[in-house]
């Protein structure tokens, strides 16, 4: 498929329009490369969010959760090796002054102008860095924390000690995660503020081949639990300087985006590395001690790393679909930001009244939405464009039968159904897919 940049165009549009995503900032002109998730945004991305922590959490009673800090001891960044690896190559055209990361460029070429004369590369630490405290020196300096995986890492003895656990065992986290990205882009692809989704998962060193291809598998799954179709997802093996320095394999989990393949996440076998970093250090012992076999050693650590924001873009861009006359974001029902919309057929006669009474008992399950104005057409067509998987209607006959119309959003279906059957109805077909 070849890159479609009118889709992505639309997609951000639509997002604009109808309260997914707005840019940062925008009455002072909007902050380059940041954005704001507006009210249907916030409630699919907190659904997301949801699904990725049952589904790494609640499905795996061996993995547990942590809500890290993002500013930590700068020598947490030193020992990861973020401080002296964490670069990127800066190169800027002579002539029009643009600059690039010079292992995004196709040839020896400026994109922009043409020209062939760049600056020598340089480079450039991705950290953003800060002062702690009212004095600013070089000994108060902390960072940002460029990926929420080093939290879990400083707290691993923590969990085993608190929890009770024993290896093999995972941390999953949620939280934000900054980059000073030298050419961020594609809208919420690559920003500078964004969210991360990692879970990494303590093994025997031993174990480390079947535990990455268990892994690859399961996050694979997972994307396709969303509906994003198989032909739009591949894997992508890391080869020679494409491995980061803490990794010993790699893989990306990549999506056919409008504007090509790119990566949604990363799974990595980051052996001991970062545990053996920190031993040294903190000067703490770090190693596990096996009560069964008697063994002392520090594990190996598979990690997933997801991007949330890219999550969100692979989803937008897999449900936004065009039809003769109507457009519609196809979003599995369990994660759509309005699961449900009402619309009473008139605003008389008692039919508000029954809206009212459903809106209640639904709204204690799913996300639910009145729409009482308009054309029946018309708010069908509303809600097909923010992907609302189902429409109940309340007519004069719902006075007579109890039974309300269902409407499915992609095959535009319509069943009649009691009113009293609606709640496990639609339960089972907004339960997260769990297993
Ligand atoms: N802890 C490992 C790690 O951070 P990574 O491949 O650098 O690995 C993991 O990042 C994921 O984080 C990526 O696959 C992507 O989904 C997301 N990500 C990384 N940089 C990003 C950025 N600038 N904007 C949005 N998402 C980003």
């Amino acid at each position: 498929m070849k890159p479609d940049g009118s889709k992505m165009e639309k997609i951000v549009s639509l997002c604009k329009r109808r309260g997914i995503v707005f840019p940062s900032s925008e009455i002072y002109g909007g902050l380059n490369s940041c954005y704001d998730y507006g009210p249907l945004g916030a409630e699919l991305k907190r659904k997301v969010k949801n699904f990725w922590w049952q589904s790494m959490t609640q499905v795996h009673s061996n993995i547990v959760g942590l809500d890290s800090s993002i500013l930590m001891h700068p020598k947490i960044w030193e020992a990861s090796g973020h401080i002296s690896n964490f670069t990127d190559p800066l190169v800027d055209c002579k002539k029009c002054k643009s600059r690039f990361r010079q292992d995004h460029l196709q040839s020896d070429t400026c994109p922009n102008c043409g020209a062939k004369d760049f600056t020598e590369a340089r480079n450039f630490n991705l950290m953003f860095k800060t002062f702690m405290g009212p004095v600013e020196n070089q000994g108060n300096e902390i960072f940002l924390r460029p990926e929420t995986a080093q939290g879990i890492y400083v707290n691993y003895q923590n969990v085993l000690q608190s929890y009770r656990q024993k290896v093999p065992f995972g941390i999953a986290q949620i939280g934000k995660a900054f980059r000073n990205e030298i050419t961020p882009g594609n809208f919420i692809f690559r920003t500078r503020e964004f969210e991360q989704m990692e879970m990494q998962y303590f093994i025997h060193p031993s174990q480390d081949d079947e535990s990455i291809t268990r892994w690859k598998e399961i996050r694979f799954a997972w994307y396709e639990k969303l509906g994003i179709s198989k032909e739009n997802l591949r894997l992508h093996k890391h080869e020679g300087n494409e491995l980061a320095h803490y990794a010993k394999e790699a893989y990306d989990i990549e999506y056919q985006f409008p504007f090509g393949w790119s990566e949604l996440e990363g799974i990595h076998n980051r052996t001991d590395f970062d545990l053996q970093r920190h031993q040294k250090y903190s000067g703490k012992n770090l190693q596990y001690f096996d009560e069964q076999s008697k063994e002392k050693y520090i594990p190996y650590i598979i990690e997933t790393s997801a991007g949330c924001d890219r999550s969100i873009l692979c989803i937008l861009s897999e449900a936004y679909t065009e039809e003769e006359d109507r457009v519609l974001m196809k979003f599995a029902p369990f994660i759509a930001p309005i699961q449900v919309a009402i619309m009473p057929l008139v605003k008389k006669d008692g039919l508000p009244d029954i809206a009212d009474d459903l809106s209640k008992t639904l709204r204690k399950r799913h996300s639910i939405f009145r729409d009482d104005s308009g054309s029946i057409g018309r708010r069908y067509r509303r809600q097909d464009e923010v992907g609302t998987p189902f429409c109940i209607t309340i007519d004069y006959e719902s006075k007579e039968d109890h039974c309300v119309t269902l409407r499915e959003r992609d095959s535009m279906e319509q069943i009649r159904i009691r009113i009293d059957d609606l709640e496990n109805h639609l339960q089972e077909k907004l339960e997260f897919p769990l297993d």
